[in-house]
């Protein structure tokens, strides 16, 4: 407590000291999906706790610019003012979209400042309720029993539960085997499961907890490498690995990016606002409560990060060609 604590009085001289940022004008995350899901709920958990890192002088808002698997809203933050005053709260899709856009209107490495990473989110396989399965086993089998008769949702191509379902179809063999409906997030997605609209999606658990817990959806299997031990609700769920699905791994990662030509001196003012954010306890339990893991390594480091998603651009990009879906 005392170092953070420390932490924030070292943030809080940083702000008094700034001329200009924040100022009065408010800082927007914009999240590029609809809101309601589970980018949107990060947004809101880390805009409270970066308020408060930030004393209580920053006015946040959560701008949500929905489409193309978060395409849309990428390229509205790259074409922004680099003035600090708007960020990009944004996923996987940064490393997903240069593999599965033949023209990206943005270049995710060299059209954004790299702030710094946020958390990592397991995903979950879940199904509505009136499946004819309660194991993965009997899933898995009902999908490939019914070829051509179901549907998979997800949040537009490039988005993280697009690529689960890329990934996860194409270890089945099932690529050609259900039709995809995509959304403007998995907020609406998860709606039209839970009406029976559609038949399954992959999603993150910070959107499937409540549901699985109210028993709203049917849940599957995770998509981690190892089981949900430490999650009460989700630690009886099996691994896609230890499904029989070799070397099938997928966790989702938030990060924090600012229009390229953003002040050193102002990006360096948010990264040490979100160093603290990141150790608010609030905001920790509000997260690890939805299954997800807040990034305590160097990756918060704009360096580190960016480092990251260069990696994980190389290592997606074979996958997403072995899975042979592409956008134009
Ligand atoms: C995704 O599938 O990329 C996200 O879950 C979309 C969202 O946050 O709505």
């Amino acid at each position: 407590m005392k170092r953070l604590l420390v932490l924030a009085a070292a943030v809080t001289a940083i702000f008094a000291n700034a001329q200009t940022f924040p100022g009065s004008k408010p800082i927007s995350f914009v999240v590029p999906f609809a809101a309601g899901g589970p980018t949107d709920r990060v947004a809101h958990d880390l805009a409270e706790a970066m308020r408060k890192s930030m004393g209580g002088g920053a006015n946040f808002v959560v701008e949500n610019v929905g489409g193309a698997g978060g395409t849309i809203g990428a390229a509205k933050v790259a074409k922004a003012a680099p003035d600090g005053h708007t960020l990009l709260l944004h996923h996987i899709g940064m490393a997903s979209a240069p593999a599965l856009y033949r023209k990206l209107s943005y270049k995710p490495l060299d059209d954004f400042e790299y702030v710094g990473m946020i958390n990592e989110v397991p995903m979950t396989l879940i199904g509505k309720p009136q499946l004819p399965a309660n194991t993965y086993r009997d899933f898995e089998n009902y999908i490939k029993a019914n070829a051509g008769k179901l549907n998979i949702a997800h949040a537009g191509l490039g988005s993280a539960s697009h690529l689960c379902g890329l990934m996860w179809q194409s270890a089945i063999k099932a690529n050609e085997a259900m039709t995809t409906i995509p959304f403007g997030g998995t907020a609406p997605a998860m709606n039209a499961l839970v009406g029976g609209q559609v038949d399954l999606m992959c999603d993150q658990t910070t959107n499937t907890t409540g549901q699985i817990e109210a028993g709203r959806v049917k849940a599957f299997a995770v998509t981690t490498a190892k089981p949900l031990s430490g999650n009460k609700l989700l630690k009886d769920l099996p691994t896609l690995q230890e499904m029989g699905l070799k070397g099938f791994e997928l966790t989702i990662w938030h990060g924090l990016y600012a229009p390229k030509g953003t002040p050193p001196a102002v990006l360096a003012q948010i990264n040490a606002a979100l160093k603290v954010a990141l150790k608010d306890p609030d905001f920790i339990k509000k997260q690890e409560g939805l299954g997800a893991v807040v990034v305590t390594d160097k990756r918060v480091e704009p360096a580190a990060h960016k480092a990251f998603v260069t990696a994980e651009i190389a290592k997606l990009k074979p996958v997403i060609e072995a899975a042979g879906k592409f956008a134009d």
